[in-house]
């Protein structure tokens, strides 16, 4: 049985907290730092999506994953095109050895171009063991139809990530767990997973979410 933590707080205080070199893999989704405004009332604003927010937060916890994680471990970091400072930072730390894109199947609003893809940065502490089989840089996976969350990540999109940086029955740490893709994701994958979430009422969705969430079955 896979087991999964939610931590209802800061992350930046309960990520002190967490032990060194305790977790397999992070996969998290932090604000960008785009000022993100919800669509139409349906969702709200992201705490700390503000720039200058943003840049503050991204330089206090990438240091915490980075003393969290396992050595010869892997990361994925979501963030947008335009925080040209997000991979710098990563790098202060990690080897950034990849920018994978996320391709949705819906286009954003645009005057010259419109948005239909995100990205996520791989990187590295140490080296971690090379895969089978390397993957593509560009994941397709289409958006949540009615998202509960105005970042929401698709579960499919979560589970691949999950898949490709860490064991089974590892554990992976997410510090922005919003309504709790990545923890359906790891719980779905065989993995334990400890989620960090600073709005109650998302920390609430997430509990629903995880008290239906169906572990896979064991080898016979
Ligand atoms: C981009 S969203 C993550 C969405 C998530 N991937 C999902 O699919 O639901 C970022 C989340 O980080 C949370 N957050 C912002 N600052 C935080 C902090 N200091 N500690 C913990 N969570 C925080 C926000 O409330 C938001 O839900």
């Amino acid at each position: 049985m896979s087991n999964w933590t939610l931590y209802e707080g800061d992350c930046l205080k309960v990520m002190r907290e967490l032990p060194d070199n305790s977790v397999d893999a992070v996969v998290t989704d932090p604000p960008y730092g785009i000022d993100l405004q919800p669509q139409r009332g349906r969702t709200k604003p992201i705490v700390g999506d503000r720039k200058d927010e943003a840049q503050v937060l991204w330089r206090a916890f990438v240091p915490e994953c980075y003393r969290l994680l396992k050595p010869n471990t892997a990361a994925l970091f979501f963030a947008g095109w335009s925080e040209a400072w997000v991979p710098q930072l990563l790098a202060e730390w990690f080897t950034v050895k990849a920018c994978i894109v996320w391709r949705k199947n819906v286009w954003g609003i645009g005057y010259y171009t419109r948005p239909q893809h995100e990205f996520i940065w791989y990187c590295h502490k140490g080296k971690p063991p090379v895969p089978d089989r390397a993957e593509s840089d560009v994941w397709d996976a289409p958006r949540v139809p009615h998202p509960k969350h105005a970042c929401e990540k698709p579960v499919a999109l979560m589970r691949r990530a999950v898949r490709f940086v860490s064991p089974v029955g590892g554990t992976i740490l997410d510090p922005f767990a919003g309504v709790g893709s990545t923890l359906v994701a790891a719980i779905e994958e065989g993995r334990n997973v400890i989620g960090i979430e600073i709005e109650p009422e998302y920390c609430e969705i997430i509990r629903q979410r995880m008290a239906a969430v169906q572990q896979p079955l064991p080898l016979a």
